[in-house]
């Protein structure tokens, strides 16, 4: 059962000052029922038939999520590591990001520059921030020379570019790791990707600000831990689409219960082929993996499927 203050938060997103307020409590009386039972009817829906959720077809396969893009074997969060992921047949694309000092949203993942850029070499010192990096430095970093030589001279791409990169065929798995919901929002409106990405993070009051600014885009929790009755009491009040959990949490049980109650439900980070197998079988709808290749050849040999065709269900 959503609450209906959720309801009433997405149903006044957009409207703002006195008058609009006005008007909308006027219509509230009309549509708030509308709104409610719209809202009911998407989390009750099964998700192994909500081919709406993720932009693409929810299959009899746990979907394929390249973690940080292919980064087993290319430089996180950085565009070739994308495009590899897109080679490898990803379903989706997930990267982390944090807020430049411009207000641009970037790619990357720790709280500092120093593990997978040259930022802390160019400016002698250790622990170089993430947020609130300067985009004109961001730009000469060399992101890719840690993974090895023949990744020297990749660089650190805003969140725009690493939307063109993938185009429009593709969609992007977005972790906020830090920085406002506005800019990111406001690239993806611009994009007219609002409605095609999602949205993660492990803060969930981030996610709940985001969903009182926007009640189209899809939303996930990521968390770790045993889920009891208040981590899903949580988890309902927040409004998200997916869950997406540590895979050494979960298991049959948790995975059903998530399941039954609307979400659709992801394990990170897996790429041991025996627990791979071990979570489809639970059920869950998406596996995030540093090896989309490995595991989407794994599926195409008929492992790694899920325990209950969506033909049967
Ligand atoms: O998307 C799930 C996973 O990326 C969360 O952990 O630390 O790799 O961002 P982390
Ligand atoms: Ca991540």
């Amino acid at each position: 059962m959503i609450p209906s203050t959720k309801s009433a938060r997405r149903l006044h997103g957009g409207v703002r000052g006195f008058a609009g307020a006005l008007a909308c409590i006027v219509l509230a009386l009309a549509t708030v029922a509308g709104a409610c039972a719209q809202v009911e009817s998407r989390r009750r829906g099964d998700p192994w038939r909500d081919e709406a959720r993720f932009g693409i077809a929810l299959a009899a396969r746990p979907l394929v999520v390249a973690h940080r893009g292919s980064s087993g074997n290319w430089p996180e969060n950085t565009v070739p590591a994308l495009l590899a992921g897109v080679r490898e047949g990803a379903d989706l694309h997930e990267f982390d990001t944090f807020e430049s000092a411009e207000g641009v949203p970037y790619l990357m993942h720790d709280r500092t520059l120093d593990r997978t850029t040259d930022a802390d070499e160019r400016l002698g010192r250790a622990a170089v921030a993430a947020t609130g990096a300067e985009l004109e430095f961001l730009g000469v970093l060399d992101a890719g020379a840690w993974k090895g030589p023949p990744h020297r001279g990749v660089r650190v791409p805003t969140l725009e570019e690493a939307l063109n990169a993938l185009g429009p065929g593709q969609t992007a798995m977005i972790e906020r790791k830090d920085g406002r919901p506005e800019p990111i929002l406001a690239l993806l409106d611009r994009m007219g990707r609002m409605e095609f990405d999602v949205l993660q993070s492990f803060d969930w009051a981030w996610l709940a600000e985001v969903r009182a600014l926007e009640p189209r885009v899809q939303l996930g929790a990521l968390g770790s831990g045993p889920i009891d009755a208040q981590v899903l009491a949580k988890l309902e009040a927040l409004d998200v689409d997916f869950v997406h959990w540590k895979h050494s949490d979960l298991d049959a049980r948790v995975v059903g219960e998530l399941r039954a109650r609307g979400w659709v439900v992801g394990a990170y980070t897996i790429d041991d082929p025996t627990r791979q197998t071990e979570l489809a079988a639970m059920g869950v709808d998406f596996l995030t993996t540093n090896e989309p290749g490995a595991l989407v050849a794994r599926q195409g040999a008929g492992s790694v499927l899920r325990s209950t065709p969506a033909s049967a269900r």
